[in-house]
């Protein structure tokens, strides 16, 4: 499939656009400072803290940063499919109790089979996906102008 292009100009803290690329759905989310603070909090609850499944991103988001998993920090770009059967996950962004976690940080949280990710689409222990959410791969062409594919 041919690249997609987004103009994330009007996207505002704890907004997602969602785009399709190859035939899924991609996210694009702006996360506010307080999201971005609590992420590290959560490492010890995540499967693969600093994304060390290679096949989760491509290597240059890696490089960019193993945790946030993103080229901006306030932007995560994200393939909005659970690992593990393939459902839609829901974004639960705000900081608040939910009633699968009194501690809940944000994240994504799968229906079908009750897995949960963090804000930068890392999994928790203890849940049926096995790795992380993917990050597509993507470039920025200029500040608000990312290019899927
Ligand atoms: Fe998401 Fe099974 S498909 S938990």
């Amino acid at each position: 499939g041919a690249p997609v292009t987004a103009d994330i100009t009007g996207l505002a803290e704890g907004q997602r656009l969602i785009l399709e690329w190859r035939g899924q759905p991609i996210w694009i989310v702006k996360r506010s400072k307080a999201i971005l603070d609590a992420l590290p909090t959560l490492d010890g609850h995540l499967r693969d803290p600093k994304s060390e499944n290679k096949d989760q991103q491509p290597e240059y988001v890696f490089k960019a940063s193993p945790e946030l998993r993103s080229l901006k920090p306030d932007i995560s770009v994200l393939v909005g499919l659970c690992t593990h059967l393939g459902c839609s996950p829901e974004m639960k962004a705000e900081i608040r109790p939910e009633p699968f976690d009194p501690e809940w940080k944000g994240g994504y949280f799968c229906p079908c089979h009750k897995s949960r990710f963090d804000m930068a689409g890392r999994v928790f222990q203890g849940v049926p996906a096995p790795i992380n959410l993917l990050v597509p791969p993507h470039h920025y062409e200029n500040d608000n102008t990312i290019v899927i594919g």
